[in-house]
C-alpha cells in the first residue's frame, strides 16, 4: 500500500550560519529558500533565535515577502518572539525550547509541566490565525499535553533516534507510539532533528506523520553535490519509504 504524500520543510538556518561566520550577505538563506521551493520544498523552515545566531530579523521579512510556499517560524515562546511572530503571520509558527549554550535544540518543548504560558503563547499565535505547532519529545504525556495547550499540530523531535543510530529500535518504537496517538486524538504529526539519508525512511514511513522539517544534514550534503540534488534525494527516500 502506498501512503499519503509526505511534506518535506527545509530548514535553512545554516546557510545563515556560513553567512555570519563572515558578518557579510554570502551565502543568502533565502537564495538558499527559493531554490529549496523550486526543487520541490513543500514549505521552508527558519529558527530565529533569541541571539541570532543565523536567521535574523530581516531573513524573515524577506522571506515573507518572496516566498511562494509557507514559511513555518520557529521561535521560543517568549513575547519578544510572539510580537515578531504576529507583525509577520507566518504560516505557521514552531514552538521550541531555547537555551542560549545549547548548539542546537536539545530536546523538545516542556509542555506539561508548563501548560499554562504555553497555552496562552499558543491562543495568542492562533488568534492571529498562524497555525501553532509545538516541537516535543516522543512522549505520551506530552503529546496529550499539547492537546490541552490548544495545538493543532504537534513536531516529533527526533534526535535521540538519529543519535541511537536511526533504525528499528525504542526510539522508532516511541515515534511511532506518539504519532499514533496525535492521530487518535486529532493532532497533526510532523517530525525532525537529526535526519539524514541514512536515518530517513524508518521516520518516513510512518503513516500518521505528514511533514518532515530538515535542515543541517541537506546543507552540509549540498556543500558536496549541491543542494538541487541534496532535496532530490532525500525526497527519493521519503518517496521510497511510502511506497
Ligand atoms: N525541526 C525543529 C523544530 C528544529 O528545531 C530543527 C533544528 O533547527 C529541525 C527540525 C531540523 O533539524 P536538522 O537541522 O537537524 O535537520
Amino acid at each position: 500500500m502506498t501512503l499519503a504524500y509526505q511534506r518535506l520543510g527545509i530548514n535553512i538556518d545554516h546557510v545563515a550560519t556560513l553567512r555570519n561566520a563572515r558578518g557579510g550577505i554570502h551565502p543568502d538563506p533565502v537564495q538558499a529558500a527559493l531554490l529549496a521551493e523550486k526543487t520541490g520544498a513543500d514549505g521552508i523552515t527558519a529558527h530565529l533565535r533569541e541571539d541570532r545566531r543565523h536567521i535574523v530579523d530581516s531573513d524573515i521579512s524577506r522571506l515573507m515577502a518572496q516566498l511562494s510556499r509557507p514559511l513555518n517560524l520557529e521561535m521560543a515562546a517568549i513575547d519578544e518572539m510572539v510580537e515578531i511572530a504576529l507583525r509577520t503571520k507566518p504560516h505557521a509558527c514552531c514552538l521550541v525550547p531555547e537555551k542560549r549554550t545549547e548548539r542546537t535544540t536539545e530536546g523538545g518543548l516542556e509542555v506539561a509541566g508548563d501548560l499554562a504560558r504555553i497555552s496562552d503563547v499558543a491562543a495568542r499565535l492562533k488568534q492571529a490565525g498562524i497555525r501553532v505547532s509545538l516541537f516535543i519529545e516522543p512522549d505520551e504525556r506530552q503529546v496529550r499535553a499539547a492537546q490541552a495547550a490548544g495545538a493543532p499540530v504537534i513536531e516529533l523531535h527526533t534526535g535521540t533516534y538519529a543519535e541511537a543510530g536511526g533504525g528499528e529500535g525504542e526510539q522508532l518504537n516511541r515515534i511511532r507510539s506518539a504519532a499514533a496517538l496525535a492521530a487518535e486524538i486529532g493532532l497533526e504529526c510532523h517530525a525532525g532533528h537529526g535526519l539524514t539519508y541514512a536515518n530517513v525512511k524508518p521516520v518516513a514511513a510512518i503513516a500518521n506523520i505528514v511533514e518532515l522539517n530538515i535542515g543541517h544534514f541537506l546543507m552540509g550534503e549540498a556543500l558536496f553535490v549541491g543542494l538541487e540534488a541534496s532535496i532530490r534525494e532525500m525526497r527519493r527516500l521519503m518517496d521510497e519509504a511510502r511506497s
